[in-house]
């Protein structure tokens, strides 16, 4: 079986996409590969991080591999906090800074509209391949819901009365930018490395 590195440090990230593409490639995370160093995310946009990140690991490594990267869109902010949604409240910024930061940066604003966008970036066999997944939606006005994480409790997509954090994780998958980013890259994979099963 193919084996393919997952630049990231999150395990729950980590657990997720081992279950969804478990069946077409051994899914190996940093750790197994013994780098443990931070890759600092210093492009102006999510295809350039998630580039960035797969480039650090296959230079060094020599390794197949793929590393994602998320942000909010929201219109109202002229698509920030984009890019920088992990530090939007500052480098150290907690998801609770975040939340309290945008929902000020909104107040008495009614144009909420936002969308979540997942990039995916692929190196497998020296080439590079680039999968987005996407979730339109509107920022709500206070939190609602407990469970996910980050801006999920003030995130309600188009298609549902929920917010992401009213959803169970299952639910969540389904309609997620990065459950939909994911989903192009299972059929991608299912295609490619079928006959290495
Ligand atoms: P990352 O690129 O996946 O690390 O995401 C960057 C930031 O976007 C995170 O720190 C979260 O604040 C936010 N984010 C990413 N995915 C989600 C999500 O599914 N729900 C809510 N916030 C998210």
């Amino acid at each position: 079986m193919k084996e393919l590195v997952f630049v990231t440090n999150n395990k729950h990230k980590l657990s997720e996409i081992r279950q969804i593409l478990g069946d077409y490639c051994k899914i190996m995370s940093l750790e197994e590969i013994g780098f443990s160093e931070e890759i600092e995310e210093t492009a102006p946009d999510l295809a350039g991080n998630a580039l960035l990140k797969a480039r650090h690991i296959h230079n060094r490594f020599g390794c197949n591999c793929f590393a994602d990267d998320t942000g909010l869109e929201v219109d109202a902010l002229d698509g920030a906090p984009g890019v920088f949604s992990a530090r939007y409240a500052g480098e150290n910024a907690t998801y609770a800074d975040n939340v309290k930061k945008l929902l000020e940066a909104l107040a008495g604003n009614h144009n909420r509209t936002a969308r979540f966008r997942t990039v995916i970036a692929l190196i497998l066999d020296n080439r590079e391949y680039l999968f987005e997944g996407r979730v339109e939606g509107e920022i709500l006005t206070e939190p609602c819901g407990l469970t996910g994480f980050g801006y999920d409790p003030v995130f309600r997509p188009l298609e549902s009365k929920k917010s992401f954090a009213e959803m169970s994780a299952e639910e969540k998958n389904v309609i997620s930018h990065r459950g939909r980013a994911t989903a192009k890259l299972q059929t991608f994979l299912s295609l490619t490395v079928k006959e290495a099963k």
